[in-house]
C-alpha cells in the first residue's frame, strides 16, 4: 500500500476508552460527515482498544466482537463507514492480550488478519502490551505486516511500540505505513509539549509510507474522557493542532465529534493548515535559531511544493516573548534579494518580512502559523 501523505480521521480511544459501541460509532460518523471533516480530507474512522469479547471463540478460534457493544457485528459497522465514503480502522495487538486485557493477536496473526480483512477493516492499529520479553518487537510487527499483506484487502498498518527499542531504524520493513513515534497523550498542555518537542530530532525518520504518528490529538477535549487530564485552552489546540500540521504526523482527532464546538471544528477543518499536513513535497520539517532544541521558543520551517515555505513559531513557555528570524536561518542570504510575503493561516493576515529578518510577539502558550511566498526585496 502506498501513503504518499500522513493518514487522517478519528479514533475511539482518547475519549471513550472501553466505553464504545455500536450506536457511538454510527453517530460519529454521522457527524463527521457533517462537520465537513470527509471534505477536508479526514477518511478513518477506528475502533480502538475494548471491541472485543474477552475470550476467543473455543472452536474457531476467531476473534469475537462484542455481542453488547457491537450486536450486529464488525462488517455492519465497516458498512455504514463505507456507505459515508470513509473508511474502516481496527485495533489489535502484538501480545497475546491488548492493553485493556481483550485477546491480542500473537499466535493468531494470520487468523486475525483475514477475519478483519471479512469485515472490510482498511487500518490496523497494532499495539504493544502483553508480550513475552523474548519476543522483540521487530519480529512481532512483521509477523502482522506479512499477515496483512496476505490476507487479501489493503489494510493500512499503524504500529504503536510508542517510540521504544528504535523503532525509526527497522519499522518500514515491516510495512507499516505509520509508526507511533512517542508514549500517550494525555489532555493537557505539558502531555502536548513534551511529545512536540520530543519530537523534534526525529522528524528525520518521518516520511512517505511511514509516517512518525505523534498519538491522536486531544484538541477539542477540554478535559473531558478517557484521556481527560487536566484539559487545554482553546489557544493551546491551537498549538497542537498546528504542531501535528507542520510536523508531519498523522490528524487523528480524539474528540467527541458530537459535542465539538464551532470554534474547534472551524480549526480542525482549516484548509490552509492541513495543505501544510498533506503538501505533497512531504519534506522534512527543521528547527530554526532561537528555537533551536531544548528552547521553550521553538521555530520550525519547512519547504512545500511550489517554492512556499510553511513557517511556525511556538511559544512553548511559560512567559510571553518577542521572536525574531533571521531570513539566512531559512536559506536565504541577504544576496538571495528575497524577502516573505508572510500569510498568518490563522488570522488571514499578510504581512512583509524584511530583506534580513522579522520579528514577531508571541504570548505564552501560543503559535503562529505561516505560509509564505518569496519575493522580490526591492
Ligand atoms: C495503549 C496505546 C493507546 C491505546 C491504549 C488502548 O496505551 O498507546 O493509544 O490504544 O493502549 O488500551
Amino acid at each position: 500500500m502506498i501513503v504518499q501523505t500522513p493518514p487522517m480521521g478519528w479514533n475511539t480511544w482518547n475519549t471513550f476508552g472501553e466505553h464504545i459501541n455500536e450506536q457511538l460509532i454510527r453517530e460519529s460518523v454521522d457527524i463527521f460527515v457533517k462537520l465537513g471533516l470527509r471534505e477536508a480530507g479526514y477518511r478513518y474512522v477506528v475502533i480502538d482498544d475494548c471491541w472485543s469479547e474477552r475470550e476467543r471463540d473455543p472452536k474457531t478460534d476467531e476473534i469475537l466482537p462484542s455481542k453488547e457493544k457491537f450486536p450486529n457485528g464488525m462488517k455492519a459497522v465497516a458498512d455504514y463507514v463505507h456507505e459515508k465514503g470513509l473508511k474502516f480502522g481496527m485495533y489489535s495487538c502484538a501480545g497475546v492480550r491488548t492493553c485493556a486485557n481483550y485477546p491480542g493477536s500473537f499466535g493468531h496473526e494470520f487468523l486475525d488478519a483475514k477475519t478483519f480483512a471479512r469485515w472490510g477493516v482498511d487500518f490496523l492499529k497494532y499495539d504493544y502490551c502483553l508480550k513475552a520479553f523474548s519476543d522483540k518487537a521487530p519480529y512481532l510487527y512483521r509477523r502482522m505486516g506479512q499477515a496483512l499483506r496476505t490476507c487479501g484487502r489493503d489494510i493500512l498498518f499503524s504500529a504503536c511500540n510508542w517510540g521504544t527499542e528504535d523503532v525509526w531504524s527497522w519499522i518500514r520493513t515491516t510495512g507499516a505505513s505509520m509508526y507511533r513515534s512517542t508514549g500517550d497523550i494525555f489532555d493537557n498542555f505539558q502531555s502536548m509539549k513534551n511529545i512536540a518537542m520530543g519530537q523534534l530530532p526525529k522528524m528525520c525518520f518521518s516520511a512517505p509510507n511511514c509516517f512518525n504518528d505523534m498519538d491522536m490529538l486531544t484538541v477539542g477535549m477540554f478535559g473531558n474522557g478517557n484521556v481527560g487530564s487536566s484539559g487545554c485552552t482553546y489557544e493551546e489546540y491551537v498549538m497542537q493542532f498546528s504542531a501535528w500540521c507542520l510536523w508531519g504526523a498523522p490528524i487523528m482527532l480524539g474528540c467527541d465529534l458530537r459535542k465539538m464546538t464551532p470554534e474547534i471544528a472551524k480549526l480542525v477543518t482549516n484548509r490552509d493548515l492541513i495543505a501544510i499536513n498533506q503538501d505533497p513535497l512531504v519534506a522534512q520539517p527543521y528547527c530554526i535559531e532561537p528555537g533551536a532544541m531544548g528552547s521553550d521558543l521553538v521555530t520550525v520551517a519547512r519547504i512545500l511544493e511550489g517554492g512556499d515555505l510553511a513557517v511556525g513559531l511556538f511559544n512553548f513557555s511559560e512567559n510571553d516573548r518577542w521572536t525574531t528570524i533571521l531570513l539566512e536561518w531559512l536559506g536565504l542570504p541577504y544576496e538571495s534579494k528575497l524577502r516573505l510575503e508572510m500569510h498568518d493561516l490563522l488570522s488571514g493576515e499578510t504581512t512583509m518580512s524584511g530583506r534580513d529578518e522579522f520579528s514577531v510577539p508571541i504570548p505564552k502558550h501560543s503559535v503562529r502559523m505561516y505560509r509564505c511566498k518569496l519575493v522580490p526585496a526591492v
